[in-house]
């Protein structure tokens, strides 16, 4: 169907409104009437959150049983139906877009993809440990008009995993132009926390997919890198949280959970929030496969493409009025290539947001450049309440991994004549380059050849843990580990991991999995330009 801006500004309203009905319902006691906040000029617009419908509405995947990808109209800059691709799923007479998934450890999936583009499509379930039928391997892109069927049962512990397009070479573009949605995992632990800190998912319990895009005047992505940005990546002159241009968020006095998805296609955020000129302490509750063991508390994390961060803001000291920026600190991006360095896109300036932008302004010529300061979200203390509840100490339990006493397996990226590679290979679909034996525990050392870029180093199928980084940029050293050198961003368990230019990193990986038979995943750099551009390998965990 054809979503009408008039129908949208609608669900948005019918979205908040849910927000306070659910406040009103469970919060004790219910908080005075308190007029609105002013509006603010600079971040007018109201995150959207997900709701019941619309827009990353919430459905029990379960109860879903079939999606479909495809041309949609819908707003994202002043109510002008912008042109986007996104999955679609009507449900009990609701629409709903990119679907914020949740379901139960073990819910069974029973799912039918209809590609409704005209390219090829499939869906990756991004940290699934699923076997390769149901891992939307590039192998298994469906061409416009034909379906794939999607059958498993979830085997993931709880986390903020998400869904986005891989079909080889177009993967970036089908993401950029507005798939991709996430997918949330429950088990005990995560209801456990949920009960502790009174969360509700969409109420205080709030998705941040963060993206930065190059929009037209009528809110179009507009995707259409150059050589030069096929190679480094392609960078949007402002970013979008949820879709939400220029959002703010309004909240009450208690505490909040944030969960971070970088569903950039190449930029690195290094997320902070800031309160004034402070830097506020926040808390990390987990990573991309889930929960901690404990939280950590930081006042920074870098998120490269695909990683999740799930932070805790403690706001039960603010008054109504105060407002926290969650931003993305400067940082030199280190794009070292020699004779393409990041200033072939200006100098990464201070205070650069796309969001300085009257709406109404066509696309400047230069993107944000990347490792700029940047305004993702203010989030706006409008309401006092009486907030009881404090973080648990213990979240969870997480063995280490006792990798066997081989080798670490190298793995180095590089670049020759403008390609990026892994062990010195691009991608060929029927080839497998990497063979590992089902049930065995291996170490990966992950080497960034300088001079390079930084890459999100991701495994499909598997998660892995972090053991350790070094040879850092002091950017990563400041805020590491002394004696592992990992960050914040390492911990847990982990599907994708960034690699800055000279860094050795290394990872755990347990390649046990309950399926028959040789199964092929893939590994591969996030940033999506690299990857369409063949920085891909096939993995092959023989039976
Ligand atoms: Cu989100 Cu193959 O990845
Ligand atoms: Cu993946
Ligand atoms: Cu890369």
């Amino acid at each position: 169907m054809i979503l009408a801006a008039g129908a949208a500004a609608a669900g948005a309203g019918l979205a908040s409104g849910l927000w306070w009905w659910r406040r009103a319902r469970f919060a004790e006691p219910p908080p005075p009437p308190e007029p609105p906040l002013p509006p603010d000029p600079a971040f007018p617009n109201a995150l959207r959150v997900p709701g019941a419908d619309g827009m990353y509405g919430v459905l029990d995947a379960q109860a879903i049983t079939s999606i479909v990808a495809r041309p949609v109209r819908y707003p994202l800059l002043d109510g002008r139906p912008a042109e986007l691709l996104a999955y679609e799923v009507e449900h009990v007479g609701r629409t709903i877009f990119n679907p914020t998934f949740r379901a139960r450890t073990g819910a069974r999936i029973n799912l039918t993809f209809w590609n409704a583009l005209e390219d090829p499509g499939i869906i990756h379930w991004h940290g699934f440990k699923v076997d390769s039928n149901n891992d939307g391997h590039p192998h298994y892109a469906v061409p416009g008009g034909a379906t794939y069927e999607y059958q498993f049962a979830i085997p993931n512990r709880s986390g903020t995993y998400w869904y986005h397009p891989h079909p080889h070479g177009l993967s970036g573009q089908q993401i950029y132009r507005g798939m991709a949605g996430l997918f949330i995992v429950e088990d005990e632990e995560e209801l456990a926390l949920q009960r502790a800190l009174d969360l509700r998912l969409g109420a205080t319990d709030i998705p941040l997919i963060v993206q930065d895009r190059r929009l037209d005047a009528y809110g179009n992505p507009v995707f259409a890198p150059t050589g030069i940005e096929r190679f480094q990546g392609f960078l949007g002159h402002q970013v979008l949280v949820n879709l939400t241009p220029r959002p703010h968020l309004d909240v009450a006095s208690r505490i909040y959970r944030f969960r971070v998805l970088n569903g950039s296609n190449a930029r690195i955020y290094r997320l902070a929030f800031r309160h004034g000129e402070r830097l506020l302490d926040f808390t990390v509750i987990g990573t991309d496969g889930g929960l901690l063991g404990q939280p950590r508390i930081a006042q920074e994390a870098f998120l490269a493409p695909a990683e999740r961060l799930d932070v805790v803001l403690d706001l039960r000291y603010f008054s109504r009025g105060e407002v926290v920026t969650l931003a993305s600190l400067p940082f030199d991006p280190m794009h070292q290539v020699a004779g393409q360095s990041s200033s072939a896109h200006g100098a990464h300036g201070r205070h650069a947001p796309g969001s300085d932008q009257g709406p109404a302004a066509a696309a400047p010529a230069a993107p944000t450049a990347d490792g700029a300061e940047i305004e993702l979200i203010r989030i706006r203390v409008s309401s006092r309440v009486t907030y009881g509840p404090s973080l648990p100490s213990i979240l969870s339990r997480i063995e280490p991994l006792a990798p066997g006493g081989t080798r670490p397996r190298p793995i180095t990226l590089d670049q020759k004549k403008g390609i990026w590679r892994i062990n010195g290979l691009t991608y060929v679909g029927d080839q497998t380059p990497i063979v590992v034996k089902r049930g065995a525990v291996e170490t990966w050392e992950i080497r960034n050849l300088p001079p390079g870029m930084p890459h999100p180093f991701h495994v499909h199928g598997f998660l892995f843990q972090v053991t350790s980084r070094s040879n850092s940029p002091e950017h990563v050293r400041s805020i590491a580990d002394a004696k592992t050198g990992l960050t914040v961003s390492d911990l847990g368990w982990k599907d994708t991991v960034l690699v800055w230019p000279g860094e050795t990193v290394r990872i755990a990986i347990d390649f046990s999995h309950p399926y028959l038979g040789d199964q092929v995943y893939m590994v591969h750099c996030h940033n999506m330009e690299h990857e369409d551009g063949g920085m891909m390998l096939n993995l092959k965990v023989a039976a």
